[in-house]
């Protein structure tokens, strides 16, 4: 191996493993080892291929056409549904709400109805193109409230959205009475199905509960759906689906303004690999359909059982019954989340705190793939020595005057040297900023009291503090990758 190759992967050995099914969270894991090489030697083949010019990289859209139809067939999509493969979850959020506006020019100050259990992906597609979300209550199992969502909805509306399932809790909003409610005001639905839409068609054929969600239901205008989730690819797939092509027409984008190619992009990105489609494509290709049902049922058999272990752990409650792979659960007033996120981290399992938020309680998410299913009782004897640890130490308390400092902080009035002072208080230390110096910022070993903190914060401060210690972590360092710079003049030639 390369000198190169072996640094790379010496560097790779400090992240969490995508593999193994120990991270429930950010990586999906099929456990086929076959799937997983094939993806990344397609990766690999088309890693220099780009997917701006179908005509001189036909092969892409063969794939992309492939892929979309797959997708289309997969959600009782009618032989109208067209789609476009983007990069992610994100970016088929973004271009659903672009769309959405870009179809209707005659509205002023337009506005999408959102649940509040929407993925934070619409508040940066309300961000980008200036699109009011008007947020929309949920009820007690953390699903939309339909008649709720219909009396949000006025002449300024081009958009609804559900969630099947929503990341948070996992739970599919009832999209029949949503959609037909958007449908009678001549209005858009979409469904974010970007983390269930590769699941809950295989839940429903293997004669599980789903809630109607697809294209089946008369009103839903788009889904989209990622590949590099449940469909188990190499990251950097997902597929947005649209009804019809006069659906799809507003998300296209040219320009002939200009002396060069005339730009014709689909999606955000104009050039973009073609590494992350044939990667899908040979991975959807080699599980194939077969392959998505016995995964499905693998990964459902160990909801199932971790449900009931987490039922067995005296201090901890599932939030709600899970409709798909998504588990969160909360922890009585013994202990900590956060001090069980640290405890798992420690013994090797990567599981994801979530925040408290509007007067509800912060929680844990897994996210569980087929991988995991084979190390579920493993799992649940680590969860359970983590919650023996975080209830031998309490729950973690914070001293009445930071408190009373954090919740009185107004993040617009900070400046640089507020947030420095700050992000060093709370352990995310770092060095003077702004200086573009050697103020590197460390990875805190412990997260505990790190989030228990953010969780006392209003969700702006969490916003502005999180963007400052990002801020930081981002700064070139100080020492020349070999062969690439010239030494800097205050540092000293190597040697
Ligand atoms: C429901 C839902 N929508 C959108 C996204 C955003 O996807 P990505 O992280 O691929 O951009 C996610 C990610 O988990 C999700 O669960």
């Amino acid at each position: 191996m390369s000198d190169v190759l072996a640094r790379l992967l010496a560097m790779q050995s400090g992240d969490v493993p995508v593999t193994g099914g120990r991270t429930l969270a950010y990586v999906y894991d099929s456990g086929l080892e076959e799937a997983d090489r094939v993806g990344r030697e397609a990766v690999a083949a088309y890693a220099g291929s780009n997917g701006l010019d179908p005509t001189a990289f036909p092969s892409l859209l063969t794939m992309e056409n492939e892929l979309v139809g797959v997708a289309a067939r997969l959600l009782d999509g009618p032989s109208s549904t067209v789609g476009t493969v983007t990069s992610g979850g994100t970016e088929s959020v973004l271009l659903a709400v672009q769309t959405a506006r870009d179809a209707r020019p005659d509205i002023d100050r337009p506005r999408m109805v959102l649940p509040v259990t929407a993925h934070a992906a619409f508040h940066k597609a309300a961000h980008y193109f200036g699109v009011e979300a008007v947020m929309v209550d949920v009820d007690e199992e953390f699903r939309a409230r339909p008649g709720a969502m219909a009396a949000a909805i006025d002449q300024r509306t081009v958009l609804v959205v559900a969630s099947a399932p929503s990341y948070a809790h996992g739970v599919v909003d009832p999209v029949t009475q949503i959609a037909a409610a958007a449908a009678a005001r001549g209005v858009r639905c979409h469904v974010d199905a970007c983390i269930g839409g590769w699941v809950l068609p295989y839940a429903a054929r293997l004669g599980r509960p789903v809630r109607p969600w697809t294209f089946a239901v008369e009103g839903v205008t788009s889904i989209s759906v990622d590949l590099h989730k449940y469909a188990y690819t190499p990251k950097g797939t997902s597929i947005l689906l649209h009804r019809t092509p006069q659906l799809r027409r507003a998300q296209f984008f040219a320009s002939a303004k200009w002396p060069g190619y005339t730009m014709l992009n689909t999606t955000l990105q104009s050039t973009k690999s073609g590494g992350p489609l044939a990667g899908a494509w040979a991975v959807v290709n080699t599980i194939g359909d077969e392959g998505y049902l016995a995964l499905t049922e693998k990964v459902l058999d160990g909801v199932d059982r971790l449900v009931e272990g987490i039922a067995g752990i005296e201090a901890l409650r599932v939030v709600v019954p899970p409709e798909s792979t998504l588990v969160a659960f909360g922890a009585d007033a013994t202990c900590d989340v956060f001090t069980i996120t640290d405890a798992m981290t420690r013994a090797g399992w990567y599981v994801q705190p979530q925040l408290s938020f509007e007067g509800h309680e912060p929680t844990i998410h897994l996210s569980l793939s087929a991988a995991t299913a084979d190390l579920v009782e493993e799992f649940v004897a680590a969860l359970t020595r983590a919650v023996d640890a975080a209830v031998a130490v309490g729950p973690i308390s914070i001293d009445a005057g930071i408190v009373a400092f954090v919740q009185a902080l107004d993040p617009a009035a900070l400046s640089d040297e507020d947030f420095d002072g700050l992000l060093a208080a709370v352990g995310m230390t770092g060095g003077p900023s702004g200086d573009g110096g050697d103020g590197g910022v460390g990875l805190p070993d412990s997260m505990a009291e790190i989030n228990a903190l953010l969780d006392l914060a209003s969700p702006p401060l969490r916003e502005a503090l999180l963007s400052a210690f990002l801020d930081r972590l981002l700064r070139p360092t100080a020492t020349p990758a070999q062969n690439l710079a010239p030494p800097t003049q205050d540092q000293p030639p190597a040697g």
